[in-house]
């Protein structure tokens, strides 16, 4: 089980504070378990982690194990909640260099459309130089600006390589079982299809094959990541405080009404950048509206307490963190000795990399908690596939709870659309002269 420890904010909050919400938090869990919440047209989440491989596994570790023989390079084209959870999940286990070595057998993951850069664009094209790859198209609505000029281009790519019968057999798209561009193109080209349930969301989508398609091509065992989820989904249907995910959506609700507006959601693994991309994502789309939220921001630690440690220790009162720990890994690094010592670092001498690690978090939450911010720790233990799976779900419902808390809907993001809106004007696109 993931443990929050909370001892941490007491300074801010007493144990009658956080009792009194038993019946709040009780309230907004069962909201989304008996699926009266606002949006519970998109519930469909908490239904996806399952312990028995299912056909559309099956066809997802089949096309993965093609993908792997046949390429050396997988395209992920998607954005937002189509294109952060892959990431997360590979990156996590397999670190930010993961790409470092690998080729056909255990093809390289990028991704694309998940901007609009040209010189990602162009350093794209030059890596895909002489490689054979396959690409995977992700858009839940199909009609996305971002990954669809990504389509275009890479699937153009791909037909000059490979002829358009050759092509056809690189193009995967998960998209709507019935709706949307992306659908009626892969029907009408021939691509294999998978499906997001029209009852997920987009960041809810990483337990669909969204997340597993991706996660299986850079060798992760989705089996593994599904069986954590599963188990996830009955550990924490706990309905009382012994719930990690009622300490962590009441206390954070508790703190942003005594005015911490920002969550600093970090961890000391650079490996771990883009789940808290993930996380940022989750919990700012889904609980960003009506004028309500905190802030979602996430850090790497140590690096960024060389960066943002200054603001976090002295600056304005309104934020709180999480620390995401994990257990050590098993091959450790030992400090050596130097006999001359010039950087008088020998008081280390035999001690390891990761006991340096652990008073460097124990001395960061002691500093910041004096500073008056308050601190969760969140202890997940050892890092492994199963893990991954179990995190993505306990962090979803945490999202659902503490978003029923805020008493906002956390299924829509009306906001998205007004950026786009004005982008299409701009580009003179049909239908949005005015
Ligand atoms: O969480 C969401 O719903 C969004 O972030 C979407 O995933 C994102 O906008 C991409 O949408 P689509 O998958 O329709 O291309």
């Amino acid at each position: 089980m993931i443990k929050v420890d909370i001892s941490n904010v007491w300074g801010q909050l007493s144990l009658p504070d956080l009792l009194a919400t038993e019946k709040e938090v009780a309230a907004a869990h069962a909201a989304l378990t008996d699926h009266t919440g606002a949006g519970s047209d998109f519930h469909g989440w908490l239904d996806l982690p399952t312990t028995q491989e299912t056909p559309e596994m099956h066809r997802i570790q089949e096309a993965a194990d093609r993908i792997r023989a046949n390429s050396d390079v997988f395209i992920v084209i998607g954005i937002g909640g189509s294109y952060l959870g892959p990431r997360a999940a590979i990156e996590l286990l397999q670190g930010c260099n993961h790409n470092l070595g690998k080729g056909k057998g255990n093809p390289q993951v990028f991704f694309a459309g998940n901007g609009l850069s040209t010189r990602y664009w162009n350093e794209l094209c030059r890596l895909l130089e002489g490689k054979d790859f396959s690409i995977a198209i992700i858009s839940k609505s199909g009609t996305t600006t971002e990954p669809a000029i990504a389509t275009r281009a890479l699937r153009w790519m791909l037909e000059r390589k490979y002829g358009t019968d050759g092509a056809k057999k690189r193009i995967y798209a998960i998209t709507d079982p019935c709706k949307g561009a992306l659908r009626q193109m892969a029907e009408e080209e021939g691509w294999e299809t998978f499906v997001i349930p029209p009852d997920v969301g987009g960041r809810f989508s990483v337990l669909s094959p969204v997340g597993l398609l991706p996660m299986a091509v850079a060798g992760i065992d989705i089996r593994q990541v599904m069986a954590g989820a599963a188990e996830a989904k009955e550990t924490y249907n706990l309905r009382s405080f012994e719930n990690p995910v009622w300490l962590y959506a009441a206390t954070r609700n508790l703190l942003y009404r005594n005015g911490k507006v920002m969550e600093i959601f970090e961890s000391y693994e650079p490996s771990f950048k883009m789940f808290g991309g993930w996380w940022q994502q989750l919990f700012g789309e889904s609980e960003g509206k009506d004028g309500k939220g905190i802030f979602p921001v996430s850090a790497e630690f140590t690096a960024d307490l060389h960066s943002l440690g200054q603001m976090i220790q002295q600056g304005e009162r309104n934020m709180f963190e999480t620390m995401v720990r994990f257990a050590p890994p098993e091959h450790r690094y030992t400090i050596g000795g130097d006999y001359k010592n010039l950087d008088g670092l020998n008081y280390l001498e035999g001690k390891t990399l990761d006991f340096v690690d652990e008073q460097a978090f124990r001395g960061t939450v002691a500093a910041h908690v004096d500073g008056g911010v308050p601190v969760m720790v969140m202890d997940c233990g050892e890092l492994n596939d199963a893990k991954v799976g179990e995190m993505f779900y306990f962090l979803e419902l945490c999202c659902g709870v503490s978003a029923y808390m805020l008493g906002v809907n956390p299924f829509n993001q009306p906001g998205v659309e007004f950026y786009k809106r004005n982008m299409f004007h701009l580009l003179g696109k049909p239908g949005y002269e005015n």
